[in-house]
Protein backbone atom coordinates (compact mmCIF):
# COMPACT_ATOMS: atom_id res chain seq x y z
CA UNK A 1 0.00 0.00 0.00
CA UNK A 2 3.03 2.16 0.91
CA UNK A 3 4.45 1.96 -2.36
CA UNK A 4 1.12 2.34 -4.20
CA UNK A 5 0.49 5.82 -2.29
CA UNK A 6 -2.44 4.30 -1.07
CA UNK A 7 -3.18 5.29 2.06
CA UNK A 8 -3.25 3.03 5.75
CA UNK A 9 -6.12 2.95 8.26
CA UNK A 10 -5.14 1.67 11.32
CA UNK A 11 -7.39 1.18 14.22
CA UNK A 12 -6.63 0.04 18.17
CA UNK A 13 -8.93 -2.93 19.05
CA UNK A 14 -8.96 -4.33 22.74
CA UNK A 15 -10.61 -7.13 22.24
CA UNK A 16 -12.35 -9.72 20.15
CA UNK A 17 -15.72 -7.77 19.83
CA UNK A 18 -13.73 -4.45 18.52
CA UNK A 19 -11.16 -6.85 16.36
CA UNK A 20 -13.79 -8.21 14.50
CA UNK A 21 -15.43 -4.77 14.15
CA UNK A 22 -12.33 -3.77 12.79
CA UNK A 23 -12.17 -7.23 10.84
CA UNK A 24 -15.77 -6.65 9.04
CA UNK A 25 -14.68 -2.55 8.22
CA UNK A 26 -11.40 -3.72 6.23
CA UNK A 27 -9.31 -2.19 8.47
CA UNK A 28 -5.42 -3.01 7.29
CA UNK A 29 -3.80 -2.50 9.94
CA UNK A 30 -5.27 -3.04 13.99
CA UNK A 31 -3.50 -1.65 16.91
CA UNK A 32 -3.73 -3.00 20.45
CA UNK A 33 -2.31 0.01 22.18
CA UNK A 34 -1.66 0.54 25.53
CA UNK A 35 -4.60 3.40 25.44
CA UNK A 36 -6.60 0.18 26.60
CA UNK A 37 -5.08 1.49 30.03
CA UNK A 38 -7.18 4.49 29.99
CA UNK A 39 -10.03 3.85 27.94
CA UNK A 40 -10.87 -0.01 28.85
CA UNK A 41 -8.90 -0.50 31.67
CA UNK A 42 -9.98 3.32 33.37
CA UNK A 43 -6.45 4.12 34.51
CA UNK A 44 -5.80 7.68 34.55
CA UNK A 45 -3.02 7.35 32.17
CA UNK A 46 -0.80 4.47 30.13
CA UNK A 47 2.03 4.43 32.42
CA UNK A 48 0.50 1.58 34.62
CA UNK A 49 -0.60 -1.22 32.63
CA UNK A 50 1.15 -4.37 31.92
CA UNK A 51 3.09 -7.09 29.91
CA UNK A 52 0.42 -9.61 30.76
CA UNK A 53 -2.12 -7.28 30.78
CA UNK A 54 -1.51 -6.04 27.62
CA UNK A 55 -0.80 -9.74 26.43
CA UNK A 56 -4.06 -10.96 27.67
CA UNK A 57 -5.90 -8.46 25.11
CA UNK A 58 -3.41 -8.88 22.19
CA UNK A 59 -4.64 -12.80 22.90
CA UNK A 60 -8.08 -11.34 22.77
CA UNK A 61 -7.73 -9.19 19.44
CA UNK A 62 -6.11 -11.98 17.73
CA UNK A 63 -8.52 -14.04 17.75
CA UNK A 64 -10.69 -11.56 15.85
CA UNK A 65 -8.30 -10.61 12.86
CA UNK A 66 -7.84 -12.49 9.76
CA UNK A 67 -6.53 -10.26 7.16
CA UNK A 68 -5.43 -7.29 9.23
CA UNK A 69 -2.24 -7.12 10.23
CA UNK A 70 -1.81 -7.10 13.82
CA UNK A 71 0.61 -4.68 16.39
CA UNK A 72 0.60 -4.98 19.76
CA UNK A 73 2.02 -2.33 22.11
CA UNK A 74 4.94 -2.80 24.27
CA UNK A 75 4.33 -1.23 27.59
CA UNK A 76 5.65 1.18 29.63
CA UNK A 77 8.56 -0.75 31.31
CA UNK A 78 8.76 -3.24 28.97
CA UNK A 79 11.54 -1.96 27.11
CA UNK A 80 13.11 0.76 29.34
CA UNK A 81 15.64 -1.68 31.78
CA UNK A 82 18.08 -3.39 29.21
CA UNK A 83 18.21 -5.07 25.97
CA UNK A 84 17.59 -8.76 27.60
CA UNK A 85 14.02 -7.52 28.97
CA UNK A 86 12.91 -5.84 25.75
CA UNK A 87 13.60 -8.84 23.39
CA UNK A 88 12.29 -11.45 25.98
CA UNK A 89 8.98 -9.30 26.34
CA UNK A 90 8.71 -8.62 22.09
CA UNK A 91 9.00 -12.33 22.03
CA UNK A 92 6.48 -12.49 25.01
CA UNK A 93 3.96 -10.38 23.03
CA UNK A 94 4.48 -12.78 19.72
CA UNK A 95 4.62 -16.39 21.37
CA UNK A 96 2.00 -15.43 24.31
CA UNK A 97 0.22 -12.49 22.70
CA UNK A 98 0.04 -13.59 19.01
CA UNK A 99 1.02 -10.38 18.07
CA UNK A 100 2.69 -10.13 14.57
CA UNK A 101 4.73 -7.17 15.22
CA UNK A 102 5.57 -5.15 18.42
CA UNK A 103 5.28 -1.00 18.44
CA UNK A 104 7.10 0.79 21.59
CA UNK A 105 7.66 4.68 22.24
CA UNK A 106 10.80 6.42 21.54
CA UNK A 107 13.40 7.99 19.46
CA UNK A 108 16.69 8.05 18.92
CA UNK A 109 17.35 6.96 22.78
CA UNK A 110 15.72 3.55 21.96
CA UNK A 111 17.50 2.43 19.00
CA UNK A 112 19.75 -0.42 21.19
CA UNK A 113 16.20 -1.96 21.80
CA UNK A 114 14.42 -1.59 18.33
CA UNK A 115 17.84 -3.14 16.81
CA UNK A 116 17.84 -6.03 19.07
CA UNK A 117 14.19 -6.68 18.84
CA UNK A 118 14.69 -6.47 14.95
CA UNK A 119 17.35 -8.82 14.82
CA UNK A 120 15.37 -11.27 16.55
CA UNK A 121 13.11 -11.43 14.00
CA UNK A 122 10.12 -9.75 15.36
CA UNK A 123 8.88 -6.73 13.00
CA UNK A 124 9.11 -3.00 15.38
CA UNK A 125 6.66 -0.31 14.94
CA UNK A 126 7.98 3.13 16.31
CA UNK A 127 6.22 5.91 17.96
CA UNK A 128 7.66 9.16 18.21
CA UNK A 129 5.95 12.81 18.97
CA UNK A 130 3.50 13.27 21.80
CA UNK A 131 4.34 9.41 23.60
CA UNK A 132 1.51 9.09 26.12
CA UNK A 133 4.05 6.59 28.06
CA UNK A 134 6.07 9.11 28.95
CA UNK A 135 3.81 12.34 28.56
CA UNK A 136 4.63 13.51 31.87
CA UNK A 137 8.36 14.17 31.07
CA UNK A 138 6.99 16.06 28.10
CA UNK A 139 5.41 18.52 29.97
CA UNK A 140 1.74 16.68 29.92
CA UNK A 141 -0.15 15.45 26.48
CA UNK A 142 0.87 18.10 24.75
CA UNK A 143 1.82 18.53 20.97
CA UNK A 144 5.66 18.35 19.96
CA UNK A 145 7.72 19.86 17.28
CA UNK A 146 6.53 23.30 17.20
CA UNK A 147 9.65 24.69 17.11
CA UNK A 148 12.44 24.70 14.63
CA UNK A 149 14.70 22.76 17.23
CA UNK A 150 12.29 20.36 18.06
CA UNK A 151 10.69 19.52 15.29
CA UNK A 152 14.67 19.00 13.97
CA UNK A 153 14.79 16.36 16.86
CA UNK A 154 11.75 14.57 15.76
CA UNK A 155 13.53 14.32 12.26
CA UNK A 156 16.49 13.00 14.10
CA UNK A 157 14.37 10.04 15.64
CA UNK A 158 12.64 9.15 12.61
CA UNK A 159 15.87 8.60 10.67
CA UNK A 160 17.35 6.74 14.02
CA UNK A 161 14.15 4.48 14.07
CA UNK A 162 14.18 3.90 10.51
CA UNK A 163 18.25 2.84 10.70
CA UNK A 164 17.24 0.77 13.40
CA UNK A 165 15.11 -1.10 11.70
CA UNK A 166 11.80 -0.03 12.44
CA UNK A 167 9.22 -1.02 9.39
CA UNK A 168 6.77 1.78 9.91
CA UNK A 169 6.62 4.72 12.72
CA UNK A 170 3.80 5.94 14.22
CA UNK A 171 4.09 10.29 14.24
CA UNK A 172 1.58 11.88 17.60
CA UNK A 173 -0.02 15.29 17.76
CA UNK A 174 3.03 17.38 15.69
CA UNK A 175 2.52 19.72 12.96
CA UNK A 176 1.46 18.83 9.73
CA UNK A 177 4.59 19.79 8.19
CA UNK A 178 6.51 18.10 10.37
CA UNK A 179 4.65 15.24 9.55
CA UNK A 180 5.21 15.78 6.57
CA UNK A 181 8.93 16.22 6.51
CA UNK A 182 9.60 13.04 7.63
CA UNK A 183 6.95 11.26 5.48
CA UNK A 184 9.19 12.31 2.25
CA UNK A 185 12.26 12.01 4.31
CA UNK A 186 12.11 7.82 5.53
CA UNK A 187 11.30 5.28 3.25
CA UNK A 188 9.27 3.25 5.61
CA UNK A 189 5.72 4.24 6.23
CA UNK A 190 4.60 6.82 8.93
CA UNK A 191 1.22 6.52 10.44
CA UNK A 192 -0.22 9.77 11.92
CA UNK A 193 -2.48 10.53 14.68
CA UNK A 194 -2.55 14.21 15.14
CA UNK A 195 -0.40 14.48 12.43
CA UNK A 196 -1.99 15.90 9.39
CA UNK A 197 -3.56 14.52 6.10
CA UNK A 198 -0.12 13.71 4.20
CA UNK A 199 1.39 10.81 6.61
CA UNK A 200 1.54 7.24 5.15
CA UNK A 201 -1.62 6.36 7.06
CA UNK A 202 -3.89 7.61 10.34
CA UNK A 203 -4.75 5.68 13.53
CA UNK A 204 -7.14 6.90 15.99
CA UNK A 205 -7.85 5.13 19.60
CA UNK A 206 -11.50 3.55 18.78
CA UNK A 207 -13.23 4.30 22.16
CA UNK A 208 -12.20 8.33 21.31
CA UNK A 209 -13.62 7.89 17.27
CA UNK A 210 -16.67 5.99 18.33
CA UNK A 211 -17.50 8.25 21.44
CA UNK A 212 -17.27 6.09 24.10
CA UNK A 213 -14.47 7.72 26.37
CA UNK A 214 -16.17 9.62 28.78
CA UNK A 215 -13.31 11.79 29.71
CA UNK A 216 -12.05 14.13 27.04
CA UNK A 217 -11.71 13.85 23.04
CA UNK A 218 -8.26 14.99 21.65
CA UNK A 219 -8.63 18.22 18.75
CA UNK A 220 -7.29 15.67 16.27
CA UNK A 221 -9.57 12.77 16.53
CA UNK A 222 -13.10 12.80 14.62
CA UNK A 223 -16.14 11.30 16.46
CA UNK A 224 -17.05 8.93 13.41
CA UNK A 225 -19.96 7.92 15.95
CA UNK A 226 -21.49 8.94 19.27
CA UNK A 227 -22.19 5.56 20.87
CA UNK A 228 -22.44 6.97 24.18
CA UNK A 229 -25.87 8.17 23.89
CA UNK A 230 -27.32 4.74 22.44
CA UNK A 231 -25.46 2.55 25.08
CA UNK A 232 -27.03 4.51 27.68
CA UNK A 233 -31.04 4.68 26.12
CA UNK A 234 -30.80 0.71 25.42
CA UNK A 235 -29.47 0.44 28.94
CA UNK A 236 -32.31 2.21 30.75
CA UNK A 237 -34.91 0.96 28.62
CA UNK A 238 -33.70 -2.68 29.77
CA UNK A 239 -33.37 -1.73 33.01
CA UNK A 240 -37.20 -0.18 32.65
CA UNK A 241 -38.25 -3.19 30.85
CA UNK A 242 -36.68 -5.64 33.30
CA UNK A 243 -38.87 -3.71 36.35
CA UNK A 244 -42.28 -3.57 33.63
CA UNK A 245 -41.84 -7.68 33.09
CA UNK A 246 -41.61 -6.71 29.44
CA UNK A 247 -38.61 -8.77 28.97
CA UNK A 248 -37.81 -11.35 28.49
CA UNK A 249 -41.19 -11.89 26.05
CA UNK A 250 -42.40 -15.11 26.50
CA UNK A 251 -42.16 -17.55 23.35
CA UNK A 252 -39.62 -14.94 21.99
CA UNK A 253 -37.05 -15.00 24.53
CA UNK A 254 -38.15 -17.72 26.44
CA UNK A 255 -37.66 -21.58 26.08
CA UNK A 256 -40.54 -23.76 26.71
CA UNK A 257 -40.71 -27.70 27.67
CA UNK A 258 -42.79 -30.15 25.06
CA UNK A 259 -46.21 -29.98 25.73
CA UNK A 260 -46.80 -33.22 27.75
CA UNK A 261 -43.68 -32.82 30.09
CA UNK A 262 -45.10 -29.47 30.69
CA UNK A 263 -48.57 -30.83 31.76
CA UNK A 264 -46.39 -33.58 34.02
CA UNK A 265 -44.31 -31.20 35.62
CA UNK A 266 -46.98 -28.58 37.36
CA UNK A 267 -49.13 -32.13 38.14
CA UNK A 268 -45.28 -33.12 39.97
CA UNK A 269 -45.00 -29.85 40.94
CA UNK A 270 -48.20 -29.66 42.73
CA UNK A 271 -48.07 -33.02 44.45
CA UNK A 272 -44.31 -32.59 45.45
CA UNK A 273 -44.62 -28.60 46.50
CA UNK A 274 -47.98 -27.98 47.06
CA UNK A 275 -47.31 -25.02 44.52
CA UNK A 276 -49.85 -24.25 41.94
CA UNK A 277 -48.26 -23.27 38.82
CA UNK A 278 -51.85 -22.20 37.34
CA UNK A 279 -52.24 -19.99 40.02
CA UNK A 280 -50.34 -16.23 38.87
CA UNK A 281 -47.89 -15.97 41.66
CA UNK A 282 -47.09 -13.58 44.29
CA UNK A 283 -45.17 -10.97 44.55
CA UNK A 284 -41.80 -12.21 46.03
CA UNK A 285 -41.68 -10.16 49.17
CA UNK A 286 -45.44 -11.20 49.78
CA UNK A 287 -44.38 -14.86 49.56
CA UNK A 288 -41.20 -14.26 52.16
CA UNK A 289 -43.49 -12.37 54.46
CA UNK A 290 -46.52 -15.04 54.67
CA UNK A 291 -43.22 -17.94 55.13
CA UNK A 292 -42.20 -15.45 57.97
CA UNK A 293 -45.61 -15.40 59.46
CA UNK A 294 -46.05 -19.27 59.23
CA UNK A 295 -42.51 -19.62 60.49
CA UNK A 296 -43.62 -17.19 63.52
CA UNK A 297 -46.65 -18.80 64.53
O1 LIG B 1 -1.83 3.26 22.59
C1 LIG B 1 -2.33 3.71 21.55
O2 LIG B 1 -3.54 3.62 21.30
C2 LIG B 1 -1.44 4.33 20.59
C3 LIG B 1 -2.07 5.15 19.51
C4 LIG B 1 -2.41 6.47 20.06
C5 LIG B 1 -1.18 5.24 18.33
O3 LIG B 1 -0.26 4.24 20.72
Amino acid sequence: MHSDGKPIAMMTAYDYPTAVACERAGVDMVLVGDSLAMVALGHQDTSQVTMDEMMHHSRAVARGTRSAFLVSDLPFGAYHADIGDSVRNAVRMVKEGRAEAVKLEGGRHFVSRVDAIVNSGIPVVGHIGLTPQTAVSLGGFRVQGKSVAAAQHLVDDALALQTAGCFAMVLEAMPSLVAETITRLVSVPTIGIGAGSRTSGQVLVMSDMMGIFDRFTPKFCRRFAELAPQMDAALVQYKTDVRARQFPEEGLHTYAMPAAAEDRWREHVLSAYGLDLDRVAEPAAQVHQQQHQRSSV
